[in-house]
């Protein structure tokens, strides 16, 4: 008997593969996200989920789906899913970490440079038929050679996005619950500070915190006014880490230079105000939109999938201890 499993979405041919060759797969047919009325029913009888970040996983939703075994989610961030409760049901969670790493920290920079050289804003005045020459005043921003990079979390893409920062001269500063390894400190010159000193000497202040009750609002009014106001913030981690009302309150006001995020409190809608910026850039959530990156989130996602419904250990499951006895 084949087992049954949802995904919430399409994805990747070469992950439904996977899928399909061990388990009868329901696919969300729509080029859209499942509506909570189609997830619920979607789950019913199902022993497999693969879904998405933008799918909320609480406790109903693991209810309607009595006998799901696991729920792989299509993302490293998890904070969609109430791991709490798939523990307390024996449901295995899986993420994927890794293989998002470099194409996020990638962004990082795209943003820092897009914001910085004011690439979205001169873009578009040129499109719109403004640019009648060379101008020694037009459209000056700020170096980022030589500047300080503040970043706030130093796990997997934190480092990556610091270590980038050598070509450019600049000097890392890090905040971190703790302190990392001598040898990466030394690898990426990093100096460990706290989250106030990062956010006083940083010139770019770049987010690599996964959202959690601690990190939800980390950076709120209070820490945008501790920032140089020639600074600016990147974000591609989660939207609500920063509180975005207050983002744009010290967009509008100066109190910081400018913004380049990736996501957003509520995505995906935008605080009012936010879109009307020339100082923020924004980007709908793609740090990980590369056609090689998504094929390996969507190829690790199924195999954790399947692994499970196998009997095997997920090779990257979020709450081992729902392992525990089972084999
Ligand atoms: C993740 O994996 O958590 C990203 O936000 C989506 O690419």
């Amino acid at each position: 008997m084949k087992y049954k499993v949802l995904v919430t979405r399409r994805l990747p041919e070469r992950a439904l593969d996977v899928i399909r060759a061990e388990c009868d797969t329901e696919l969300n047919p729509h080029d859209r996200v499942l509506t909570r009325g189609e997830l619920i029913e979607g789950v019913k009888g199902k022993d497999g989920l693969l879904c998405l970040l933008t799918d909320t996983i609480d406790a109903e939703a693991m209810d309607a789906g009595k006998n799901l075994k696991i729920i792989a989610n299509y993302a490293v961030g998890f904070n969609n899913i109430d791991v709490v409760s798939a523990t307390k049901r024996g449901i295995a969670v899986t993420n994927t970490p890794g293989v998002l790493t470099e194409t996020t920290a990638d962004m990082a920079w795209a943003l820092m440079f897009a914001v910085a050289r004011r690439v979205a804003e001169s873009d578009k005045f040129l499109r719109a038929g403004k640019f009648k020459g060379w101008g020694p005043m037009m459209f000056l921003g700020s170096d980022i050679y030589g500047s300080n990079l503040g970043i706030i979390g130093m796990g997997r893409i934190g480092s990556a996005t610091a270590r980038r920062a050598a070509g450019f001269s600049m000097k890392v500063l890090y905040a971190n619950p703790k302190r990392v390894d001598e040898k990466l400190e030394n690898e990426l010159k990093a100096r460990f500070v706290s989250l106030e000193e990062l956010l006083r000497e940083s010139d770019f202040v770049s987010i690599h915190v996964p959202l959690t009750k601690e990190t939800t609002h980390l950076i709120g009014e209070r820490e945008l006014r501790m920032m140089k106001k020639t600074a600016y913030l990147i974000n591609t981690a989660r939207g609500p880490i920063v509180d975005e009302k207050a983002l744009v309150r010290a967009l509008k006001e100066g109190i910081i230079a400018g913004a380049g995020l990736d996501v957003y409190e509520e995505e995906p809608k935008v605080a009012p105000g936010l879109a009307d910026l020339d100082n923020a850039v924004l980007c709908p959530h793609i740090a990980s939109a590369t056609v090689a990156t998504r094929t390996k989130m969507a190829v690790m996602a199924a195999e954790n999938l399947v692994a499970m419904l196998k009997g095997r250990r997920p090779p990257n499951i979020v709450n081992p201890e729902v392992l525990e006895g089972k084999r």
